[in-house]
């Protein structure tokens, strides 16, 4: 079983994004308050459309309130904000700004969530009219990522794409770094400015953590060079953030993943050793959950571990068939996969859609569910990760979609052979074993090209009296039957 956790990470220090200090988790959580500007005009002509990969401002709003609450926000007031026009300086109106300062102040908020992409300068000004610090959408899905963070590599990049992204933004101090320079007074020459000598901090560290990246990365491939000796397919979970990935990896694996109605729970990638009812073995992967506008910087950072989903043999794609935009979210999720190069149209043989979440669906809409899924072409699985509903079903796709490597044969034994039926197990994928009445095992396995030769190597060297291939060439059915035993 190989575990991509890095032990490493629980005894590293957090960065500044890496989680909260303890004394920080004591603290009442921050009050908040979560607004989404939209486009009236926009927002009629999108409904008008009926394009279900366009999302409803309130179902925008929902989501942003359940990201806020993904960071332990105390959510005091959240709304729409509709916008006739956009102000360059502060995007929302006069009237509207006055009436949040209002309610801020006497709800005393102390962080505003603006849904939106907010030029530096507008998150500045609101900032200062508002009287309270201002995070925009991409600050959101950055601080979420930074706390699921699981892994020093995890942590790593999504620092890289914070720094990255407030280098790119940087038009005034920024005060995290202006602290830290109280401890480096050595640093920033006469004549520098504040901006510039932040830039330069900021590059400086940038460099660091690509230098600590590189040797993280390094190790993980070592790792991965490992397991690519392993001779199991690799199945990885993707989809929508809160689909019910870790549930259902979960359910498929019994491992004990993190799994809460949480956005982005997942963030690094697990993998689990899965043995499937046909008898095969595969490498089961849970990665990060996908969601709308994820800022590129992130993707980019994310690449490297989702490169377990860009070598997947089968790609699992979980949508909760329940929620009112799954359709917008598969969208989503097929315009990320495609920015890390995988066309889901193209791989359609080893994608595999989901459709979990079918206990939440009433009965008589869930037999046309059923029925939709099995007239897609490829199929899709109608399931639920809680239930267990489609479960079977899905492992039986899984196993149809593997490629077939290697070669399945039986191996008779004899009882002094312990050692080479461990190897067996330990090398091949041992799908049946019979016990002779002779005391001989007879196993039937899938050895890939090399294993066959260190088996005939091995099988050479203890002589035919002590183990031997049964009748490799034989027809099919009697193979089964020795499997049955
Ligand atoms: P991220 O880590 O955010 O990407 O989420 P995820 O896709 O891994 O979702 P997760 O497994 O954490 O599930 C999210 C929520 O949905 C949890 O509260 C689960 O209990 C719930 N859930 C998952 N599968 C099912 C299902 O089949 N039926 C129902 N009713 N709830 C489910």
């Amino acid at each position: 079983m190989i575990d991509e956790d890095d032990p490493e990470a629980a005894a590293a220090p957090k960065g500044p994004r890496g989680g909260k200090p303890a004394t920080d988790s004591a603290k009442a959580p921050t009050r908040a308050a979560v607004y989404l500007p939209y486009r009236p005009r926009v927002a009629k002509r999108n409904a008008a459309a009926h394009d279900a990969s366009i999302r409803a401002p309130a179902e925008r709003l929902a989501e942003a309130i359940g990201l806020a609450a993904a960071i332990d926000l105390d959510i005091r007031a959240e709304g729409l904000i509709p916008l006739a026009r956009i102000r360059p300086a502060t995007l929302i109106g006069t009237g509207k700004l006055a009436e949040l300062k209002a309610l801020i102040a006497e709800q005393e908020i102390e962080l505003v969530v603006i849904d939106f992409a907010l030029s530096p300068g507008q998150q500045r000004n609101l900032e200062k009219e508002l009287n309270a610090k201002v995070l925009d959408r991409t600050g959101l899905i950055l601080e979420i990522f930074g706390r699921r963070a699981r892994t020093r590599e995890g942590q790593l990049q999504v620092e890289l794409a914070h720094l990255t992204w407030h280098k790119s933004r940087l038009v005034r101090t920024w005060t995290h770094l202006e602290r830290q320079r109280g401890g480096f007074g050595f640093l920033g020459g006469p004549g520098e400015t504040q901006i510039e000598t932040d830039r330069r901090l900021i590059g400086d560290r940038i460099d660091a953590i690509k230098k600590e990246l590189e040797s993280v990365v390094r190790t993980r491939e070592l790792h991965r060079g490992g397991r690519e000796r392993v001779p199991y397919p690799v199945v990885a979970l993707v989809g929508y953030t809160n689909a019910g990935k870790s549930t259902l990896f979960n359910r498929v694996t019994g491992a004990g993943v993190l799994a809460k109605d949480m956005l982005f729970a997942t963030l690094d990638p697990t993998m689990r050793e899965v043995k499937l009812p046909s008898g095969r073995r595969i490498m089961l992967s849970d990665t990060v959950g996908f969601i709308s506008d994820l800022p590129t910087s992130l993707i980019a950072a994310f690449r490297a571990t989702l490169e377990e989903v860009i070598a997947a043999d089968v790609i699992l794609h979980v949508r909760d068939i329940a929620h009112a935009e799954s359709e917008a979210q598969a969208k989503d999720v097929e315009t990320v996969l495609a920015e890390l190069g995988i066309d889901l149209a193209a791989a359609e043989t080893r994608v595999i859609e989901v459709w979990n979440k079918s206990d939440l669906i009433a009965p008589e809409r869930g037999e046309e569910m059923a029925h939709l899924a099995s007239r897609r072409d490829p199929p899709a699985i109608l399931a639920s990760a809680i239930t267990g509903q489609g479960i079977d079903p899905l492992l039986a796709e899984i196993a149809r979609r593997l490629p077939g490597a290697g070669e399945i044969i039986d191996i008779a034994l004899s009882p002094a052979q312990g050692k080479l039926v461990h190897w067996l197990y330990d090398k091949a994928e041992v799908t049946a074993r019979v016990e002779r009445d002779d005391g001989w095992s007879v196993l039937t396995a899938r050895l890939d090209a090399d294993r066959r030769a260190q088996l005939d190597a091995r099988l050479a060297e203890i002589g035919t009296e002590q183990g031997h291939v049964v009748d490799a060439g034989k027809p099919k059915r009697r193979r089964r039957a020795v499997a049955k035993g």
